[in-house]
């Protein structure tokens, strides 16, 4: 048997860098980004021409891992940020209906406050930032559209990727990044235990949203002493500090399923 034909959108992303090197020999997977950059073919997913085009041809599966994923980012340009967190995975989710064929559209955890911990896939969502909103509002049009499409919330991807972006961990364990929060809980995430997984969660089914993420929540400070010691690496160089006031500081997430432990 052939194996399934995946549109893979955000292909030279972290996580679909991942999942392309993870994936490849299972899926047949089509690798789309924005840059064409890292063999991917070029579509901008905010031309309408683009996304007409690459959704007019077959396929059985689609993966959105398509994103403007910075919050800072997102503040710079609202406008593309709502069109492609927002309205993309909305177009995405009529199509994927329309054709009857399964799609996984990636979220955050960043859609909760951080003020009441734990969070489960029914906890009220309530975003303290741009992102947050794009990213939320994504996911209800995504259910509303098409209720069979599986959301996956997620935390502070780590771990090792060839990507056009670095993951939390790659930035530490180089030094790139120094100043850490002391107050800021998230459940750092395996990228590659949480690219492996998919094949599993398709063959069983899953929709709706599931929150899959590092076992555990940890200051973003505690993740990267620790990290540091496990690679041989003194961790005094980094700078222990305080999160701006509107960071969501208790992102503790616990979703109902077996699906978040991914350490
Ligand atoms: N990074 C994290 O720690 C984290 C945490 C929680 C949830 N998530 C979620 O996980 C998903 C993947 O995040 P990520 O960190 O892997 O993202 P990323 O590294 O920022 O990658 C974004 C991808 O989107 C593509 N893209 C951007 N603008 C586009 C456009 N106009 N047309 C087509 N493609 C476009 C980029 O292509 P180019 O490279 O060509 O620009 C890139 O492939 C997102 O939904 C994000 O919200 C991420």
């Amino acid at each position: 048997m052939n194996p399934p034909r995946v549109l893979l959108a955000g292909a030279t992303g972290r996580l679909g860098s991942a999942i392309r090197e993870d994936l490849s020999g299972r899926l047949n997977i089509r690798p789309v980004s924005r840059s064409g950059r890292m063999k991917t073919e070029a579509f901008d997913l905010l031309s309408s021409k683009d996304r007409e085009k690459l959704l007019g041809q077959d396929f059985d599966l689609i993966v959105n891992a398509a994103a403007i994923s910075e919050p800072s980012e997102c503040v710079l340009d609202p406008l593309k940020s709502w069109r492609l967190n927002t309205l993309w995975p909305r177009r995405l989710a009529i199509h994927c209906a329309a054709q009857s064929i399964p799609m996984i559209h990636f979220s955050t955890d960043l859609v909760y406050s951080g003020g009441i911990p734990p969070y489960t896939e029914s906890s009220p969502a309530v975003p303290s930032s741009l992102y947050g909103w794009t990213k939320l509002i994504g996911d209800i049009f995504v259910l509303n559209r098409y209720p069979e499409a599986l959301i996956i919330r997620t935390s502070v991807l780590c771990g090792e990727v060839n990507s056009t972006k670095t993951t939390f961990s790659q930035d530490i364990l180089a030094g790139r990044v120094r100043n850490v929060y002391v107050n800021c809980w998230r459940n750092h995430t395996p990228i590659h235990r949480l690219a492996g997984i998919l094949p599993d969660l398709l063959e069983r089914s899953f929709s709706g949203i599931q929150i899959v993420a590092g076992k555990y929540a940890q200051s973003r400070s505690a993740y990267a002493e620790e990290l540091l010691r496990n690679a041989g690496k003194d961790p005094s160089g980094l700078i222990l500090t305080y999160a701006p006031q509107n960071t969501p500081s208790k992102l503790h997430l616990r979703g109902r399923t077996m699906l978040l432990q991914l350490i």
